[in-house]
């Protein structure tokens, strides 16, 4: 049986200069591949509210649907860590509410740890969570559900004083008990002083090469949206067009009859069929 990716072993990581490979997961069908890939940690991403709901932010996700991708994931993997994202007004209004929801993540969802945005002023609900058992992963600068208070999805940490004010949150988050934190779209250099400033490794997205690990949102890196190409994403495919032209040349066959052929029929067979009608997310 291969062995999980614990919070202990990230550090261990960090320690031995060993980067993290995170990457966002959203179904079992990839939790299934990205983990067999060797991804060190599957993040179900509040980001499942743009590139699979369609919203131009993640601000209207909900609980249930965050829960509901994590079951999927959990179902597909055996080495990742899996950390659930916590959604926008899902822990913003009380520790006792955000001590709730991050229970139903691990509860229901099946993850190992969460994930939320924001620094110091979550200091005390970090502190509670993680003494209750409940893993707690950071998340600083460009903050997503902060889009209305940056005015759009813009890179924070240029102004004077920002390096300080980052590592002053950092530091919260870590001696509340935080296990890693994501620096996402700050210069690099800045994440880079952060990631010497702390124990806990730092996972980077659009935040350099410092940081201790990186992540991605997996259909950017798979160039699923051909319109979506911001400075920081290296595309590894281009599945946009390829899936393009497999579902055109599926919809030729369909018209020209000449999908489903013979060998792809059940021609006269009289015995219910054990063959699955779909491969999902089943085992073999
Ligand atoms: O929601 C998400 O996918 C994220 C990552 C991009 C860090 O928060």
């Amino acid at each position: 049986m291969t062995a999980r990716v614990t919070i202990q072993s990230l550090r261990a990581q960090k320690v031995r200069g060993d980067k993290i490979a995170m990457l966002t997961a959203y179904d079992a069908t990839f939790a299934r591949l990205l983990d067999g890939a060797g991804a060190d940690i599957l993040l179900v991403g509040d980001s499942l509210g743009m590139v699979i709901q369609g919203h131009d932010t993640t601000l209207p996700v909900t609980l249930d649907e965050m829960i509901y991708h994590c079951r999927a994931v959990a179902r597909g993997t055996q080495r990742a860590q899996i950390v659930g994202d916590m959604p926008f007004m899902s822990y913003q209004e009380s520790v006792e509410q955000g001590v709730r929801h991050a229970g139903r993540l691990i509860k229901e969802g099946g993850c190992h740890a969460v994930k939320l945005e924001g620094g110091a002023q979550y200091a005390e609900l970090v502190t509670r969570l993680t003494s209750i058992g409940i893993p707690v992963m950071g998340h600083l600068g460009l903050t997503p559900q902060s889009f209305h208070q940056f005015g759009g999805f813009k890179v924070q940490g240029r102004d004077p004083g920002a390096t300080q004010r980052l590592i002053a949150d950092a530091k919260a988050l870590e001696a509340a008990g935080a296990y890693a934190i994501v620096l996402e779209g700050i210069p690099a250099a800045v994440a880079t002083d952060v990631t010497a400033a702390l124990a806990i490794p730092t996972i980077g997205i659009g935040a350099g090469a410092g940081c201790d690990g990186q992540v991605l949102v997996i259909y950017d890196l798979l160039g699923l949206d051909e319109r979506f190409k911001p400075k920081f994403v290296r595309r590894y495919a281009d599945l946009a067009a390829t899936i393009k032209d497999a579902c055109q040349r599926y919809i030729a066959d369909v018209k020209d009859a000449s999908f489903p052929s013979e060998a792809e029929s059940f021609a006269g067979e009289r015995e219910p069929s054990v063959t699955p009608l779909y491969s999902g997310g089943r085992k073999p």
